[in-house]
């Protein structure tokens, strides 16, 4: 994992050992002194970077918040988030014929996606740099997460969505919660380029995942994920399977492998593949991959039922794509039908996922049968989102209610005579 490898000399601009590194340039920067989202210098992705890396006898307590040895504060707005549970799912194991399959339910976060876990850490950053009207573009979960953090931070929040697809739980929840909403005529991607606009010229504090401490909260996906698998399985998993849009999970797990060898918590070859799968109607980071790429290419046009990942223009991609490589893992595109079968399966074992998240067992079922994947593997598979999320999708991959009469006869001769 050569490249963009965690330096430890610390600059002198680091604050109790925490600053920002271009991952581009390598220039440093304070950490809460500005807001800043990227490079001064060449406008390249920042990181966080830290002095003392913890192993696993500093982590305490539940939630995101066992982890803060790991994250530049030690504490945030929270409602609680993380310890989300680590399903087994026999059926689906056996079907898709690996070793072991877990899933990681980030569904259970309190919002309903892993978005909560960054939003712990982004709310809490954004008051520390003091900040006070919050934003972010979204396909739906980082404005429902956003608003929710921001409504228990007592700040102001502003969400730009795309017109007319979003899933109408997420939109009820940005609501509810209190975000001013902006219904934009154009896709996330045309969101996130006015809410970046919006940010520069000092509107607003950006909270999607080009922010880089959001994605530290996000890293505790993947410390939750080593522990929990670790302890109950023995070993760590060889593969890590998740859904992709943005890639700000994709770079968060690769980050959290990393400081996890520098630290010495793990040896390289414990690393996970991690495994990134898109709708293949919004798949610039399996094309990227598929061709040897260094960067995406925009989509213009990016259309999938799984709207929470209909992004045309993956902003972590320069974190990402090195991510996917240097741990032996891979990118590959599902079709809506085999999102649905997928979202199907899994909530045939009692786990209710949305669209989007089914998008890791799609992708894993399509490489086993592939061979990509073999037979002995020990996978997790990531699912991002809540089935309430969106009911629509749900209503329609499930079977339609039946019209009974009002007394038990007629219920009776109904179940008879179908
Ligand atoms: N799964 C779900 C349910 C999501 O909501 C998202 C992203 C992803 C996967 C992709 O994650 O961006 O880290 O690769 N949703 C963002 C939003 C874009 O606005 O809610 P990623």
């Amino acid at each position: 994992m050569a490249h963009l490898e965690l330096t430890a000399e610390e600059p002198p601009c680091a604050e109790d050992g925490v600053w920002l590194t271009c991952i581009e340039c390598s220039e440093t920067f304070a950490p809460f002194d500005d807001v800043r989202y990227t490079c001064d210098d060449c406008d390249g992705l920042l990181e966080v970077r830290y002095a003392d890396l913890p192993t696993w006898d500093d982590f305490e307590g539940d939630g995101v918040w066992r982890y803060d040895a790991a994250l530049p504060t030690r504490s945030g707005v929270s409602l609680p988030e993380g310890s989300t549970p680590l399903h087994d799912v026999d059926r689906l194991e056996d079907e898709i014929g690996v070793d072991r399959l877990r899933v990681k339910h980030e569904g259970m976060n309190p919002t309903g996606s892993f978005k909560d876990r960054g939003m712990t850490l982004g709310v809490r950053v954004a008051q520390r740099v003091g900040v006070d009207r919050l934003a972010c573009a979204s396909t739906g979960n980082t404005s429902a997460a956003l608003a929710a953090y921001g409504a228990r931070g007592g700040m102001e929040t502003l969400v730009l969505l795309p017109a007319g697809k979003v899933a109408a739980g997420k939109v009820a929840q940005a609501s509810l919660h209190g975000a001013r909403i902006l219904e934009v005529d154009g896709n996330f991607d045309t969101c996130l380029d006015i809410v970046q606009d919006l940010a520069m010229r000092g509107e607003a504090y950006l909270l999607n995942s080009l922010n880089p401490f959001r994605l530290e909260g996000q890293k505790t996906i993947g410390l939750e994920i080593m522990e929990q698998f670790h302890e109950e399985e023995g070993t760590y998993p060889d593969r890590i399977v998740l859904p992709v849009g943005n890639a700000g999970n994709t770079s968060a797990l690769y980050k959290c492998f990393r400081e996890l060898v520098k630290s010495g918590a793990i040896e390289e070859s414990d690393v996970p593949k991690l495994t990134g799968i898109q709708a293949a109607g919004a798949a610039p980071m399996v094309e990227a991959i598929e061709h040897g790429w260094e960067e995406t290419e925009r989509w213009e046009d990016v259309e999938t039922r799984a709207t929470a990942i209909r992004i045309g223009n993956p902003v972590n991609a320069p974190k990402a794509l090195p991510g996917i490589r240097a741990t032996g893992g891979t990118a590959a595109a599902v079709s809506d039908e085999e999102i649905t079968r997928a979202q199907r399966d899994l909530a045939g074992e009692g786990v209710g996922v949305e669209p989007a998240s089914a998008a890791s067992i799609a992708g894993l079922r399509k490489l086993r049968n592939e061979g990509v994947v073999d037979s002995d593997e020990e996978v997790v598979c990531l699912t991002t989102g809540h089935l309430l999320k969106d009911p629509e999708a749900a209503a329609e991959a499930g079977e339609d209610p039946e019209p009974v009469p009002g007394h038990t006869e007629g219920v009776l001769e109904h179940l008879e005579a179908n």
